[in-house]
């Protein structure tokens, strides 16, 4: 499923209307592009490189350089499982496997509600409090299987605030 063309073209239009159409202005029209439709879908990526004068590979190279950009549909909702060392050692594996089964989608899909994206990330920084989940800019330590579906629900709820220091 892709959004359909008339919703991209004003989506379009709305981000160029933020910028001069410098090429420099490359990454920032792609990022504000992703921030509107979630990712980079390809008819934007056409009218990126009309609107800064560039060859559309080089919109398709500068875009797929940066592991950022994404090129198919994306969940309104990201969950990440770090997959570092000590989230390893703590139960990651476990944890993503739940979260898979939860979800019906393996790590890097989406679900086909696009509710959620499922991702492998690596340290995020938060050891202390292994293993770590994040849902979108919520942070969740010492998380356990059996929370799954608690978080989930929180975060659908909106009831969403960062989780360390258990
Ligand atoms: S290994 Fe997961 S937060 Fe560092």
């Amino acid at each position: 499923m892709c959004i359909p063309a008339e919703t991209t073209e004003r989506g379009i239009e709305e981000v160029f209307s933020r910028f001069t159409g410098k090429r420099k202005e490359l990454i920032p029209i792609l990022q504000a592009v992703q921030d509107m439709f979630g990712y980079l879908p390809e008819d934007a990526l056409k009218q990126v490189a009309g609107f800064i004068s560039v060859p559309e590979s080089r919109v398709y190279g500068t875009a797929t350089f940066y592991g950022q950009f994404y090129f198919t549909r994306r969940g309104r909702h990201t969950v990440k499982v770090c997959c570092g060392t000590a989230c390893h050692v703590k139960g990651a594996p476990q944890l993503l496997e739940a979260l898979e089964r939860e979800l019906g989608i393996e790590s890097g899909g989406t679900t086909s509600d696009f509710e959620y994206s499922l991702e492998r990330v690596a340290c995020v920084g938060s050891c202390t409090f292994a293993p770590v989940m994040l849902v979108d800019d919520t942070v969740i330590g010492h998380m356990e299987v059996r929370r799954v579906k608690e978080c989930l629900a929180a975060q659908k709820d909106g009831n969403h605030s960062n989780q360390l220091g258990e």
